[in-house]
């Protein structure tokens, strides 16, 4: 089995997919350390010094570069991952199980404010700034997460309990 793990920034994707590494004894691959590990380079320093568009351009070529591998995995995405070129279609043409860590806007509007300053494309914003800027990017990117093949709601659960509901429905 393949499992790609989807969702916004801070919506534990790398947490939750480690924990469910260990639940399900799968390895487990975080696609923005795979393109820091390929490029040699930060995901802000090349947002600085390549810009978003040559990332988004290594971001389809190092996901599709995962998907063909042969042996199972649980792979978590960035968040912009399933929104850009035709990334949603290259992993549900495969048959890796997709799924979406969804939460409201008001849920990740509170853990964006505690967890933006690794994040290129939301560090530089004052928090009086966030409400506004997740509000319109997650209508714009939602529509993507959908198409995942599997949603699980993450309002008011710690990552543990979101790993161990999908533990039990995966099990
Ligand atoms: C991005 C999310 C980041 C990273 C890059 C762009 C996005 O991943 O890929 O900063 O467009 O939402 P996380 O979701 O792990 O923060």
């Amino acid at each position: 089995m393949k499992i790609v793990l989807l969702g916004y920034m801070a919506s534990g994707k790398t947490s939750i997919g480690k924990r469910l590494s260990n639940g399900l004894s799968m390895s487990f691959l975080d696609l923005d350390d795979y393109i820091i590990e390929k490029e040699g380079m930060s995901i802000a320093k090349i947002f600085e010094e390549k810009g978003e568009v040559y990332f988004r351009l290594i971001e389809n070529k190092y996901l599709k570069e995962i998907l063909q591998k042969e042996e199972d995995f649980i792979l978590a995405l960035g968040g912009g991952t399933p929104c850009y070129a035709n990334n949603m279609d290259v992993i549900n043409n495969t048959d890796a199980l997709s799924i979406y860590l969804n939460g409201s806007t008001a849920t990740m509007i509170e853990r964006l404010i505690r967890k933006k300053a690794k994040r290129p494309l939301v560090a530089s914003l004052d928090d009086d700034k966030i409400p506004e800027f997740v509000a319109k990017h997650l209508f714009e990117r939602r529509p993507f997460y959908e198409q995942a093949k599997m949603n699980i709601k993450i309002d008011g659960k710690k990552k543990k309990e979101v790993a161990e509901e999908l533990l039990d429905l995966l099990n």
